[in-house]
């Protein structure tokens, strides 16, 4: 395995990759391994790693494991990784402290390490030198063969370590225990191509490959015959959706052949600006099935840093998409990531982020400081800010943030809103779902609710979060 490599990267060709439809078994002798047994999955990360995790879940339970939500009662502990940033390795050997203190009282535990970081070479590095103890690292690439991973860990009592520097393959016969009953996660990409220069999510999660239309409308149909009423279409870049097959069908095809099959709520992420044509505006406003809320990452205002972002698109294409965006699609909501003080950011590209976000005035957006991933591009740039810098650019880009959400949300007060009521919620005597826009709302009602989507009267307002009654 080898550190990220841009250049090398660069050269992969889709021709290495396959789309595999039976290569999920498990092997006889493990049939029956966690009979007895208990299993605690723990996820870091993005919706793509959530999903993998329900992948993890399911097949742990085709070995006879049942879940439970407490470490300390486990046998298997899993923990799926997220690399994006730095502080995700203070996660993960933190959490790695309190599984040894588990394991010291209770040596038959098995610790599994896998997701995003299990691709790093030095991440690798340091668990077969000082992590010895940990039983099993697989990797992005090969969840489909865990229960083999786990066989060989438990046959050869010692650190088994399976991860594949290779551009990734696509399993559609991996079973998966999904977290809800209403809503469902759908891969419809894996990996990504845009090699943004901060990025680590083109070398950990491989080259962009699209299912066929076919493998996801199958998934939708069957969803939709199990009584789910929502599916999120997930890809670390949906709208490249379908570039990468020899057929000529987009993310706009993909999306109008899902809101056929009847679905109740269509969301999709993540969506680059790049590829963000006119077509696939035109079908989402189109269908009523298909949500009205856009999750599109700015990640910086000023057209330099842009460019050294490598994120092929200006400010003002920025603002002309999300002018368009909000013309062609009534009420629809907007939300966005930004990141702050990538290398030699100066005080005037910082304000040309506030400037965006004055224009835009989000619905919501997710925020960080940069944080150099080796082997990226931009990890080589000089980066001469103070942490107090950094520090104050986000909480200054935080206020102006929350500013927006605040007033987006009171623009609610009073309106009637459709909710999809999924869970219990924080506060006794509510249960808590979101509007088409994606807005978080406590509703006030009983358990007969639960499952259903129904038009709610919004009666508080706070920045995160709404409260509502129920209207006939
Ligand atoms: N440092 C800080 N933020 C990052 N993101 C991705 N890579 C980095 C990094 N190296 C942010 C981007 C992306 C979101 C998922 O995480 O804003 O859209
Ligand atoms: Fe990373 Fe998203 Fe850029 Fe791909 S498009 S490199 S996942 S930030």
């Amino acid at each position: 395995m080898n550190l990220p490599d841009l250049k090398q990267a660069q050269k992969r060709t889709k021709d290495e990759i396959k789309i595999i439809y039976d290569d999920y078994s498990v092997p006889e002798g493990m049939k029956n391994i966690g009979k007895d047994k208990k299993y605690f999955v723990k996820t870091y990360g993005c919706q793509m790693n959530v999903h993998d995790s329900e992948n993890i879940c399911a097949i742990l339970e085709d070995l006879g494991y049942s879940e439970t939500l407490t470490m300390e009662d486990a046998d298997i502990i899993i923990l799926n990784t997220c690399a994006i940033r730095e502080n995700a390795h203070n996660k993960l050997f933190g959490f790695l402290g309190r599984v040894k203190h588990l394991k010291d009282e209770k040596p038959g535990i098995i610790c599994g390490i896998c997701g995003c970081m299990a691709q790093e070479e030095s991440v690798v590095e340091t668990l077969k030198e000082k992590y010895k103890w940990v039983d099993i690292v697989f990797g992005t690439h090969n969840i489909h063969k865990l229960p083999y991973i786990l066989e060989s860990a438990i046959k050869n009592d010692k650190q088994e370590i399976e991860v594949y520097s290779i551009e990734g393959n696509i399993y559609e016969s991996i079973p998966v225990k999904r977290d809800s009953k209403y809503k469902a996660w759908v891969n419809i990409m894996l990996g990504c191509d845009k090699f943004c220069t901060y990025c680590i999510v083109p070398y950990t999660r491989g080259k962009q490959r699209s299912r066929l239309p076919k493998d996801i409308i199958r998934e939708v149909e069957k969803l939709v015959s199990d009584g789910y009423l929502e599916v999120t279409l997930l890809g670390q870049n949906v709208n490249a959706y379908g570039k990468d097959l020899d057929i000529d069908y987009t993310m706009s095809n993909l999306l109008s052949d899902v809101a056929r099959t009847g679905i109740k709520r269509i969301r999709f992420v993540t969506s680059h600006p790049w590829d963000f044509n006119d077509s696939m505006i035109d079908v989402i406003a189109k269908y009523d099935n298909i949500m009205p809320y856009i999750h599109l990452p700015l990640q910086s205002g000023s057209d330099r840093i842009l460019k050294l972002m490598g994120r092929r698109y200006t400010k003002e294409e920025y603002i002309n998409l999300f002018n368009k965006i909000k013309e062609r699609i009534p009420n629809v909501s907007i939300t966005t990531d930004i990141i702050v003080a990538f290398p030699g950011e100066t005080d005037e590209d910082f304000q040309d982020t506030l400037d965006v976000v004055d224009t835009c005035k989000f619905d919501s957006a997710f925020t960080f400081i940069y944080s150099p991933r080796v082997g990226t591009p931009a990890a080589k740039m000089e980066n001469p800010l103070t942490e107090e810098e950094k520090n104050n650019r986000l909480y200054k880009l935080n206020e102006l943030v929350n500013k927006y959400a605040n007033l987006k949300n009171q623009e609610y007060m009073d309106k009637v809103v459709p909710v999809l009521i999924e869970g219990p919620s924080e506060k006794e005597g509510f249960l808590m779902g979101y509007t088409d826009t994606m807005k978080l709302v406590n509703v006030e009602c009983s358990e007969k609710y639960l499952g259903k989507i129904v038009n709610v009267k919004i009666t508080s307002v706070k920045t995160w979060s709404m409260d509502a009654k129920i209207v006939d």
